[in-house]
């Protein structure tokens, strides 16, 4: 691989560890004996993990692998998915235990036990019933970080109905098209959310995305902001509805019936290479026992005595692994925060695992860098020294940020883990174990008991010790995607065709071995960004762009960014008479700013170009690919690579000479 990372340069010069103390270890949920375990009999080891759920009807063989690359789980078993997250904990006399500390943005809270989520849950699965909702249908859900988020996810689960939650961030635009393509029957949305101290609409963009929609039935609003919001919220007579006058109407008994183990959970969309975001499917049985086996042993998680919190959002699939489905399941007591982590002030998440002593935390290194940012002395204020795990996603974690976490948020006891996994993988795949693993700075070390993965070259063949190459997972796992809704075609080629002859799975990141076997994460290989720690690709910005008047052709590239991980760096080429320059033209400042707006609008605020910079010509290959690695080159401000495969060889001399350039806003 050609591409320099900085988690490379880190690899040659990180030789810190970090034992677990002996104390952590003794009473570790997980000890070096489960990699063994799994290693004498993967399939046992796994039905070992399945077994602490609640199955209707006992599976008949473990895994069926015969319709590779479609994996069937636990096969012939029967359970409820929604049952195993919150009945049985009812059932089992946990119901007076609380489920969730849910803390909104102005300072509202509410705690919810066991048993008020399982009266929650009915009356939701009741209402979506009364809908015509039923097994196999899709429900999407667009909504703020609040308790009904999870409450409709889990409404869903229990009646066999599949939910495909859009980021709230999504644009009117994206979450039409997720609503299209899963043909959703039923939306669940509020009326606002709270966003920095204000109260914003959520319905109103929601309208917006469903004008015309032909498979939504209703729409139900759960009220949120209610008088915090300036004006009425439109109402469409017949196909609205408040969710209060339709759940808390219900009875709050449910018979939750037992479904096939393959039986579709859910529906998650995430960007591919390209423009058009996939659907990746995930069923039941498989996903249920390695969300809550991985929240179980990655954090040893302790149900009853852990304060557990995952800042995600359920927008994403860490929000519904590890806040929805593997930490109920595991009879977790989790905080839930609504709002952002500079409201009202910069030490908001230090003040809640104080008030609630959270003793495990779930976070992304953009929040760790940006926390960094904001300076130790804030945490320093609190007293956090009733946390006990530190764990990691979405991105690599450079060593300093980790350090920075390990020592000023972990109090130098905590242990780290760096957890690998992607929407497509369903749960943590590759991970240090806290009672076991010497941890690493920046590395995520191992693949999981259970779990295999291999760094590989181009023709599939293992790299030794100090190797790098591509991450491949060799084996199949149950919390696996099923496919891509709607597209088997899509599935295989873009998962399955690029080691098609080894039968490996492409996860498209590339990644390095250490001299003592450990996998260091290097990012993504394809034209798939990492901003923040989501992932956005190249080519839907780029149409977002191009989809813009002045716009004739654009090429956007993930550049370096200190705090976010990646950030987004477009080069346009303007349309004739807007190419002109000058001041208040096309390519001025001002235009500069109405693209990134425009993008916005189309996406999201979140795939809003960092930079955009204006050029006569992009570097093209004589096949007519763009050349990113060139860009990429210009937008970190590198001497620009060999340009012997280029068409025009003299087109990176013009960028760098006619370039003009606008800064973000952020
Ligand atoms: C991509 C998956 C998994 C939930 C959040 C993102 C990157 C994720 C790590 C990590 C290095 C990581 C990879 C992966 N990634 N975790 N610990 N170290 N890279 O889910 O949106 O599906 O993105 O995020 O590039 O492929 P996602």
């Amino acid at each position: 691989m050609t591409e320099q990372s900085p988690a490379l340069d880190n690899l040659l010069t990180e030789s810190r560890t970090f034992p677990p103390s002996d104390e952590f270890a003794a009473k570790a949920n997980a000890t070096a004996e489960l990699y063994a375990d799994a290693d004498t009999d993967r399939e046992a080891f796994w039905a070992k993990q399945a077994e602490r759920l609640h199955w209707d009807t006992p599976w008949t063989s473990v895994l069926d692998w015969s319709d590779a690359p479609f994996a069937k789980w636990f096969v012939g078993g029967k359970l409820n998915v929604a049952y195993n997250c919150v009945d049985r904990h009812v059932e089992e006399g946990h119901g007076d235990q609380v489920a969730m500390h849910w803390v909104g943005e102005p300072g509202d809270t509410r705690d919810i036990t066991y048993a008020e989520l399982r009266g929650e849950v009915c009356r939701a699965a009741n209402a979506l019933a009364s809908l015509g909702v039923g097994a196999h249908d899709r429900v999407a859900i667009q909504l703020p970080m609040i308790p009904e988020a999870i409450v409709a996810m889990l409404a869903c689960a229990r009646i066999g109905a599949l939910h495909s939650v859009v980021f709230g961030g999504f644009s009117p635009a994206a979450l039409r098209s997720r609503v299209d393509d899963a043909e959703a029957k039923v939306v669940i949305t509020s009326d606002g959310q709270y966003r920095r101290g204000k109260a914003v609409p959520m319905k109103a963009g929601v309208d917006d995305a469903l004008a015309g929609a032909e498979s939504v039935e209703k729409v139900v609003v759960v009220r949120r902001a209610g008088d915090d919001l300036d004006g009425e919220v439109a109402w469409t007579d017949g196909r609205d509805v408040w969710w209060h006058d339709l759940v808390d109407a219900q009875p709050d008994d449910h018979t939750a019936e037992a479904f096939d183990s393959e039986h579709p959970l859910y529906i998650l969309y995430t960007s591919g290479t390209t423009g058009k975001p996939k659907g990746i499917l995930h069923t039941s049985g498989g996903y249920l026992t390695q969300a809550a086996y991985t929240h179980r042993v990655v954090f040893d998680h302790k149900p009853g005595e852990d304060v557990y919190w995952c800042t995600a959002d359920i927008g994403w699939v860490t929000g519904h692994s590890y806040i929805v489905y593997g930490p109920l399941a595991n009879r977790a007591t989790q905080v839930v925060y609504e709002g952002t982590p500079n409201t009202p002030h910069e030490g908001r998440h230090w003040e809640i695992v104080q008030n609630y002593g959270v003793s495990i935390y779930y976070t992304a290194p953009t929040l760790i860098r940006t926390f960094m940012k904001w300076g130790a002395d804030i945490p320093g204020k609190y007293d956090l020294s009733s946390l006990r795990v530190l764990g990691s996603v979405g991105e690599p974690i450079n060593p300093e940020a980790w350090m920075w976490y390990r020592e000023h948020i972990g109090g130098d006891r905590c242990p780290v883990v760096d957890t690998w996994w992607q929407t497509e993988t369903g749960a943590i795949m590759i991970s240090p174990l806290p009672g076991v693993t010497h941890a690493k700075p920046g590395s995520a070390q191992r693949p999981l008991p259970g779990i295999s993965a291999k760094v590989v070259d181009n023709d599939g063949t293992e790299v030794p010790a100090k190797g790098g190459g591509y991450l491949v997972l060799d084996k199949p796992w149950p919390s696996m995607l099923r496919g891509i809704w709607g597209d088997d075609e899509r599935y295989r080629d873009t998962y399955w065709s690029r080691f098609a002859e080894q039968g490996f799975y492409f996860a498209g990141d590339g990644a390095k071995y250490d001299a003592d076997g450990d996998i260091w994460l290097l990012g993504r290989v394809d034209d798939v960004m990492n901003v923040s720690g989501h992932r956005i690709s190249t080519t839907e910005v780029e149409s977002a762009l191009v989809s813009h008047p002045t716009v004739a052709e654009a090429a956007v590239v993930g550049a370096t960014d200190a705090t976010t991980g990646q950030g987004i760096v477009a080069f346009v080429i303007l349309r004739g008479g807007a190419a002109e320059g000058g001041e208040g033209s096309a390519g001025g400042e001002e235009a500069i700013q109405a693209l990134r707006a425009h993008v916005a609008k189309e996406i999201g605020p979140i795939a809003k170009p960092r930079q955009i910079m204006v050029v006569p010509e992009l570097p093209k290959t004589r096949s007519g690919k763009i050349m990113r690695r060139l860009l990429r080159d210009v937008a970190e401000n590198r001497e620009v690579g060999d340009v012997t495969t280029l068409a025009d060889s003299s087109v990176m001399d013009l960028i760098s000479k006619g370039m003009k350039s606008g800064s973000g806003d952020e």
